[in-house]
């Protein structure tokens, strides 16, 4: 028995998703009171879904594949081309233990260093004056990536290398000029570190044998070959890139806090477990990640609803994240629901979801580590003051921000 999939009633809901932006998927599950519906987007049929058995399913890497999933646009901004995302089965297994060889505990130690010492560094040159902190972060965090990473950069180039490397997330959603920006910061930052891949190789520059650059560099594939210096590029600009990013998660901790002084009072008396909860109530209710998507590999049946070979699926991210079947009042910051909270990978994924092996981010580690470092300097050791200005963040904008970028005056590192 085939049942009927509820049905988005438009020709092509491409505009609305654009219009809607986060909550597409979930204002459509409301409205037909389901957790599936198909509709049309990018002139292609797809189903849009959500839940815990949806995140299962969707993880299943005989049922789905990523290659020919991202649309052009993101490859262009976001992602890149050939890149680890779009790779299925073996050649995947070889690229995501490139990365998660990246990821190793004396790794993730270092950039914690780097990363509390590029606060105290940078919080120097704030020196009493005006900051826009998503800005500053964005810097910050370009630092921070570069030389955790091995790539050197140079005192001049830092401002332009982390406003690229953030326009290339910026850009992905949009139409127009701020896509446009996106394409060609993806096009000056591949140019760079395809120029750094090649001065690896021929013995130019010599990064540590455990950072992302060397291991990148001269990693070998499923057929013993190196990458071709543009892929490689591309798989060095998926570590340094969303690091940069992380300053989107920074800004909105920064926002909560505003907003929830007891939660501020309570990050000040330093307890690692509430830190921790913190930033996970950070990742779970401020937007960033709208879903994932990926492409029927085979025609099959799930729950009587019929998946035809090449349809895109997309998996509702932002949904979840604000589902009351799921969070107990899911709009409120609330960092004391991880309390017990037990960790199940297809309920809690605003980095993706299911394990390593498949295509769940690979720096969720690194994410909330450098969150946790971050967020502790800011309730800590950085005082400052709110000026007034328009922090509303818009669900239509993918990504979002607040709108000032967070503005703060009188900032100096606390004595
Ligand atoms: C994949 C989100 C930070 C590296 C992903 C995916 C999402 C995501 C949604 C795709 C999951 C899927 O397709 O199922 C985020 C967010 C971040 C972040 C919101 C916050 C800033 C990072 C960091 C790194 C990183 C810091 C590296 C240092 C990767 C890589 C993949 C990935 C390499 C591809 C994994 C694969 O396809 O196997 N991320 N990420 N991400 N992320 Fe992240």
């Amino acid at each position: 028995r085939i049942k009927k999939m509820p049905c988005d009633k438009t020709i092509d809901s491409s505009l609305c998703l654009l219009m809607e932006g986060y909550p597409f998927i979930q204002n459509r599950c409301r409205k037909y009171e389901t957790d599936i519906f198909q509709t049309r987007l990018f002139c292609k049929k797809a189903i849009c879904f959500t839940g815990e058995e949806a995140a299962k399913i969707f993880y299943n890497e005989s049922l789905f594949k990523r290659k020919g999933a991202a649309p052009k646009r993101v490859q262009k901004t976001l992602f890149g081309q050939q890149g680890v995302q779009g790779l299925d089965g073996k050649m995947h297994q070889n690229r995501k233990q490139m990365f998660l060889s990246i990821m190793t505990p004396e790794n993730l130690k270092t950039l914690i260093h780097y990363t509390r010492f590029q606060w105290e560094y940078n919080s120097i040159r704030w020196n009493n004056g005006n900051i826009v902190l998503f800005d500053e972060v964005q810097i910050l965090l370009c630092q921070v990536a570069c030389r955790w990473a091995g790539v050197p950069l140079e005192y001049y180039e830092i401002e332009q290398r982390a406003f690229d490397l953030g326009k290339m997330v910026d850009g992905f959603g949009a139409v127009g000029p701020r896509y446009w920006q996106g394409c060609s910061a993806r096009k000056r930052s591949e140019k760079w570190i395809s120029d750094i891949i090649i001065q690896i190789r021929t013995g130019k520059i010599k990064p540590k044998k455990n950072s992302a650059a060397y291991i990148i560099a001269w990693h070998r594939n499923q057929n013993s070959k190196l990458l071709n210096p543009q892929v490689a590029a591309v798989e060095l600009l998926n570590i340094i890139r969303p690091i940069v990013a992380i300053a989107t998660y920074i800004t909105f901790g920064a926002l909560a806090m505003l907003k929830h002084p007891e939660c501020r009072k309570k990050l000040q008396l330093r307890n690692p477990d509430y830190n921790e909860m913190f930033v996970q109530e950070v990742r779970r209710l401020y937007p960033f990640t709208p879903f994932v998507g990926a492409l029927v590999k085979k025609d099959f049946l799930w729950n009587e609803y019929l998946f035809q070979k090449g349809t895109l699926v997309l998996l509702d991210i932002y949904g979840m994240n604000h589902d009351s079947r799921i969070w107990l009042n899911p709009y409120e910051f609330n960092p004391e629901r991880f309390s017990d909270w037990e960790d199940n990978p297809y309920l809690f994924m605003p980095q993706g979801g299911g394990n390593m092996e498949g295509h769940r981010c690979a720096g969720e580690m690194v994410t909330i580590e450098v969150m946790k470092a971050s967020l502790d300097f800011i309730a800590n050791h950085l005082s400052y003051k709110v000026p007034a200005q328009n922090l509303k963040y818009r669900l239509c904008r993918i990504p979002t921000l607040p709108k000032s970028r967070f503005i703060i005056s009188h900032v100096k590192r606390k004595v």
